[in-house]
């Protein structure tokens, strides 16, 4: 597991790049068993590239930037076992050095949903990550399917820019109950915890419904919403289109159920993402 800390420390990937497909995963630390799945799931495709670097520009000014839990050798000992090729863990001077102020715009499909709540939040990630595209040069880039939007703003972004490498959405790994597993859980305590899982409650109450027929999203949000009930807040419970997260009246086809509700301290997202066709209901990623 080589460790690049710098622009120049990555030439050393141009051996690793001679020798296989390189594959990026990339991520803002605090790794936890979700992100070690991406990396395993990276090691099948070809030569792995972790990077791991806490973006300033996708925080808005009121989040949790300043409390986002960092630990480097924590991340490298949880990474050692998989023996990824190299790890990227760049300093914010290294990455940012003196910006101009020059970030990518999102396409429309950043315009619901977490897009619509945080603000300059996707602009900020799209920035970072076409810069890691250009920085690593990797063939394959691994994201987590439990931030589907993030997932599909980012496809639209290699799609209109021409960025040459194939987009992977890893399966969201789950807790035994149910919670999606996520940097942000740690901020839960007991009761808060045991109140998080309504939102992996929700996605699967929606799935349920629409294997016993029901179509209509109308009905389906608002038993989304029924289940969120115990959360403190909730900022979106919605069933759109995949890939452009249209909004629609009759679910059909590539659905995401998609929510975001404030428990405790924590801001959590889940969603699912469906096929919905006259075979029935299945559990489906959001690339082809
Ligand atoms: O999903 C994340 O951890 C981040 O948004 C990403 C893609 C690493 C960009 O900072």
């Amino acid at each position: 597991m080589d460790l690049l800390r710098s622009r120049q420390d990555l030439e050393r990937l141009d051996a690793l790049r001679a020798g296989g497909r390189l594959v990026l995963v990339p991520t803002m630390g605090a790794l936890h068993a979700g992100h070690l799945d991406l990396v395993r799931r990276a090691g099948e495709i070809g030569l792995v590239v972790v990077s791991i670097f806490v973006n300033p520009a996708q925080f808005g000014p009121d989040e949790d930037f300043d409390r986002y839990p960092r630990d480097l050798d924590h991340d490298l000992e949880a990474l050692a076992p998989l023996a990824p090729d190299a790890v990227f863990a760049p300093s914010l001077p290294e990455m940012y050095g003196a910006p101009s102020g020059v970030s990518v715009v999102p396409g429309p499909r950043a315009d619901g949903l977490c897009g619509a709540l945080r603000p300059g939040h996707f602009a900020g990630v799209l920035t970072v990550v076409a810069k890691l595209f250009n920085l690593i040069r990797p063939d394959v880039a691994v994201f987590g399917r439990k931030d589907g939007q993030q997932c599909l703003v980012i496809d639209e972004m290699v799609r209109d820019l021409d960025f040459h490498l194939r987009l992977v959405d890893a399966p969201t790994t789950r807790e035994d109950d149910g919670l999606a597993l996520s940097s942000r859980n740690r901020y839960l305590g007991g009761e808060d915890r045991r109140r998080a899982v309504c939102l992996s409650r929700g996605l699967a109450a929606v799935k349920a419904a629409l294997e016993e027929g029901e179509r209509d999203v109308a009905g389906l949000e608002a038993r989304l919403v029924r289940e969120l009930a115990v959360a403190d807040d909730v900022e979106y419970a919605k069933i759109l289109t995949v890939p452009d997260l249209s909004r629609i009246e009759h679910a059909e086809g590539k659905v995401i159920a998609a929510v975001a509700a404030q428990v405790g301290p924590a801001r959590l997202i889940d969603n699912m993402v469906l096929n919905v066709d006259e075979q029935g209901v299945t559990e489906t990623s959001l690339f082809p």
